[in-house]
């Protein structure tokens, strides 16, 4: 464990100092209405809301409510509020696969584009609380799709160019969705998406979808169905260019973001306009703080909550300029990050554990022929960040100039809970350090006993706030078991953390069978579906096992049906099905055939004893007298290395 601490840099400027964050904090704390008001005062309301958060977590009265009163519209304060100021200032900077091949949108381009894309779904019918699928590259047509909805108020849903056709087909289903917007294809590391193909596999299991808009990315020959689909290219000419906003409620909801949990298929988390508005504004400033002179880039996916928060809304509610990556950090080299900072003059950049952990085992040479000296502050997402890639990106990518602030929270939170203020937090390498000021966390044992002080437990947090996801689209009761139920009065976040002696937090991951694959959630449980609808497959358990680079992966093992042999065709044939269900990003690492799972006698698999054979941690399997047939354990370490 390190025990380093990286006090704020001398020349390192903000805003917000240890003064003003304590002054904050004392805000939050004596005045919560007024402290919360004050933010909302961020963004222009055509009714200013006098109420601010009501919930209970409760059973017998749940609610969640911000703003209540108050009424707004997300994509005039993303856009049009700045035309005054900064119309020909860049909102959002291109940056596709084949380097410094993009360009800039101003801001009065993205109202343009936005307004475009507005008045062809209004055109299609499309309006007030209908729910519209976007499955695209990240190219700037993406953010104005999403913009586009929220200023005709239609509910968005992103799905990462990644998922399998049926995986968007789940989500269409489940949502009830009218449109989906996409693209011919994307184009990542060199490599084609086929994403208008998806569409279509896609479309053929699903139903309820009128409308297909096809972006052109590649101009690639794709099928277009008659009365069905809409090149955009084609009609962008003949769509005004103004669009009137909707006036929505605060408590609207905003978009659905699907994710895994532990248990079955992904949870729509439903986000609303206000308080989610409110919130990605506020952290956007206190954390990064970006000024005119900025260059902000997020490196996320806008199939993600964190491209949602801190791609587009966070950086366009605070009048910011945005960098649209859609390239690897590998294509066409090592250096490409570092590369694009310098020719774009990035001040701020902010990406995931995995990439720097990939970028560190490549050495230091392809950030060292690169100058990175526009970067005034480095960010972390997404994942627990080792001590090692933390001063690894502390000293190596910024030089030991640049403050890190590393950031934890959830799709279900909407926008960063826990994190250094970049001038005013002593940063410890590996800790998120503190909540922010009007974040109530609270860790607790499994006795239900709070704890005090330095300790570890299960992280809950003990007041809403108000990104806070208001249920799971249309399974409110799901909502509440899921993260409601464990500790009564408490939302549960599902990851345990370990609390220092000056009340830094430290995330030591998931406590559900929820894995963390380089960043991104995957289910157990849909792991486990995929690889059962293999025909020769009896039985499936999937846990994680430690990576050096991804931070987790998949170990799998699978029960064959009697006469099946395993082999190495085999292992190909259930990644595909993986693949088919999920998405390439769930494949697991690792597929161990194994004569039979161990189980209680009641017939539960012991998912613990499978991790720790995963892991090769033999000596420490614990108590395996419980099992129905405690053989079966020699037999899977006996068939680990296979
Ligand atoms: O386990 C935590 C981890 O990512 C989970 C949330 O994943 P998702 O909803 O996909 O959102 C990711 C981006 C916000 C959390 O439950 N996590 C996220 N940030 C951190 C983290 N773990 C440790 N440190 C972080 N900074």
């Amino acid at each position: 464990m390190s025990h380093a601490v990286h006090p704020v840099p001398e020349h390192f400027s903000a805003r917000i100092g240890p003064d003003e964050l304590a002054k904050l904090r004392r805000f939050a704390d004596e005045d919560p209405d007024g402290f919360w008001l004050e933010q909302a005062r961020r963004l222009d309301w055509s009714r200013f809301p006098t109420r601010t958060g009501e919930w209970s977590f409760g059973q017998a009265d749940f609610h969640i409510r911000w703003y209540e009163d108050g009424q707004l519209n997300l994509s005039v304060n993303c856009l049009d509020r700045h035309l005054a100021t900064r119309g020909d200032r860049p909102a959002l900077i291109f940056e596709p696969d084949q380097p410094g091949a993009g360009r800039a949108w101003t801001y009065r381009e993205l109202t343009q584009e936005t307004c475009r894309f507005a008045n062809l779904l209004r055109r299609q019918g499309i309006g007030r609380g209908d729910r519209v699928m976007i499955y695209m590259p990240m190219i700037p047509e993406a953010a104005a799709a999403m913009l586009a909805c929220a200023r005709i108020g239609a509910v968005h849903s992103v799905v990462f160019g990644g998922f399998s056709p049926e995986s968007l087909a789940g989500r269409i289903d489940d949502c009830g969705a009218r449109a989906v917007i996409t693209a011919d294809q994307g184009v990542r590391g060199g490599k084609v998406i086929p994403l208008k193909a998806n569409v279509d596999a896609a479309l053929a299991m699903s139903s309820g979808i009128e409308t297909v808009i096809v972006v052109t990315r590649t101009g690639a020959d794709v099928p277009m169905h008659d009365g069905r689909d809409i090149s955009y290219s084609a009609v962008r000419d003949s769509l005004e260019i103004e669009a009137e906003p909707e006036a929505m409620d605060a408590e609207d909801p905003l978009f659905i973001l699907y994710t895994s949990g532990s248990t079955g298929k992904p949870k729509g988390l439903v986000h609303t306009v206000g308080g989610y508005s409110v919130w990605a504004a506020t952290t956007f400033d206190w954390i990064f703080g970006a000024e005119d002179s900025d260059v902000f880039w997020c490196t996320a996916d806008i199939g993600w909550i964190t491209g949602h928060s801190y791609v587009v809304y966070g950086p366009l509610l605070n009048g910011a300029t945005s960098v649209m990556f859609d390239g690897v950090p590998n294509y066409p080299d090592f250096g490409r990050l570092w590369e694009t900072c310098d020719r774009l003059g990035v001040t701020i950049f902010y990406t995931a554990p995995t990439a720097i952990r990939a970028l560190m085992r490549e050495g230091e040479a392809p950030v060292k022929a690169h100058s990175r000296q526009s970067i005034r502050l480095l960010g972390t997402v997404g994942e627990p960040i080792n001590p090692e890639a933390w001063e690894w990106y502390y000293h190596v990518v910024g030089d030991g100039r640049c403050p890190i602030v590393d950031t934890w929270w959830q799709t279900e939170t909407g926008g960063i809970l826990i994190s250094p203020f970049p001038g005013a937090t002593d940063l410890k390498p590996g800790s998120a350090t503190l909540p922010l000021p009007g974040v109530r966390t609270v860790l607790v044992d499994s006795e239900h006993q709070e704890l005090h002080g330095a300790a570890s437990g299960n992280l809950c947090l003990a007041a809403s706030w108000p990104a806070q996801a208001r249920t799971i689209w249309g399974d409110d009761d799901r909502f509440f078991q899921t993260y409601f139920s464990a500790y009564p009065g408490m939302y549960f976040t599902a990851d345990g953390c370990r609390r220092d002696e000056d009340g830094y937090h430290w995330i030591t991951g998931r406590v559900d069978d929820v894995i963390n694959v380089s960043g991104h959630r995957i289910g157990t449980a849909e792991v486990e579906s995929a690889l059962v609808e293999h025909k020769s497959v009896a039985e499936a358990a999937v846990v994680p096992v430690p990576h050096d680079i991804k931070g987790q992966a998949i170990h799998a093992f699978v029960t064959l049906n009697a006469g099946t042999e395993g082999d190495d065709g085999l292992k190909a044939e259930l990644n595909a099905e993986v693949r088919k269900h999920i998405g390439a990003l769930a494949i697991p690492e690792h597929i161990q055939f194994a004569p039979a799972l161990p189980k209680t006698r009641s017939g539960k698999i012991m998912r613990r004893i499978l991790r720790k054979i995963a892991e090769g941690e033999l000596s420490s399997l614990g108590d395996t007298s419980t099992l129905a047939d405690p053989g079966v354990v020699d037999q899977l370490v006996a068939g680990r290395s296979g």
